[in-house]
């Protein structure tokens, strides 16, 4: 079965979704995007991702491409049409298509939009968690407002690759502070020695996760002390257990840290169970 894309207005097979090569998103990677965990074909908290994806539209201003509750019509479709049962959804906005000028083109210039969708294998998440992960940490050089979901993620980029070639599944940032920040494509958290579990604040320097709001509640619900403040990199060396956190992979545990073992260098029971719990607390539509 061959995918399905939506690109501004039209359902059209992947092989010919195209854009303008002057769209605002090539040129310059001025535009954002949304990352949604499809389950059972449904979207998981749908409201929450449209909401952030209005957010990060208002900050950096560019027009809603149209309605959000359309929006969230389309990405159901396209869910639909290529029959995602377990899987991500990927929204992209871009200010849209003009002659190369940095500067804002003009008013009225439609925005570009690109929604596609697929399956991923959940048996093999599911070792993959059972497992735990590597991580590495790295330089955090993001510029100031990585809290907008901008597509501009040339650091993200790299980070991940530099974990990649170290055997790692995913970077954490590190700033001039020697405070973890976040992953390259997830938010970060540890549990202290005495069963805190931790995780930078939200401000302008992480991305507020969905994935991290939803998990708030359940580590309330679970009866968890939470800190939202940032650790350093030695404390998360010292922690009992680490994780990570994103749309597609839910809660992740850590397992090493920069090649060292974190608590006994086996995937953490707080951090397994809130994976567990996690889908009784998100919206599902
Ligand atoms: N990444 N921090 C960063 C830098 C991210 O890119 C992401 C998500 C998160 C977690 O956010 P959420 O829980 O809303 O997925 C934190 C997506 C999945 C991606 O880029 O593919």
């Amino acid at each position: 079965m061959s995918r399905i894309a939506y690109v501004n207005g039209r359902y059209v097979p992947l092989c010919q979704a195209v854009v303008n090569i002057e769209d605002r998103g090539y040129q310059f990677s001025d535009g954002v995007y949304e990352v949604c965990e499809v389950r059972e074909g449904r979207l998981i908290d749908e409201r929450r991702h449209l909401g952030r994806l209005a957010y990060s539209l208002k900050e950096l201003r560019i027009a809603e491409p149209m309605a959000m509750s359309a929006l969230g019509v389309v990405m159901r479709e396209v869910v639909a049409r290529n029959r995602v049962n377990w899987g991500i959804v990927y929204l992209q906005v871009t200010r849209g298509v003009a002659r190369r000028d940095h500067a804002f083109p003009p008013a009225g210039t439609r925005p570009s939009l690109v929604i596609t969708a697929r399956s991923l294998e959940l048996a093999s998440a599911e070792h993959i968690a059972a497992d735990g992960v590597a991580v590495i940490t790295v330089p955090d050089n993001r510029w100031e407002r990585v809290d907008i979901k901008s597509v501009s993620l040339l650091p993200n980029v790299l980070a991940k690759q530099v974990a990649r070639e170290a055997g790692a599944r995913e970077a954490w940032f590190v700033d001039k502070q020697g405070r973890v920040t976040e992953g390259s494509s997830s938010n970060a958290w540890i549990v202290t020695r005495d069963g805190k579990v931790v995780t930078h604040q939200v401000g302008h320097d992480i991305l507020r996760g969905i994935t991290r709001t939803v998990l708030v509640d359940v580590i309330t619900a679970q009866g968890l002390t939470l800190e939202e403040r940032a650790f350093t990199v030695e404390e998360a060396y010292a922690a009992r257990e680490a994780f990570l956190t994103s749309a597609s992979q839910i809660v992740l545990p850590v397992v090493r840290i920069d090649g060292r073992p974190i608590g006994n260098g086996a995937p953490g029971l707080i951090a397994t169970a809130l994976r567990r719990d996690f889908h009784r607390f998100a919206e599902m539509t």
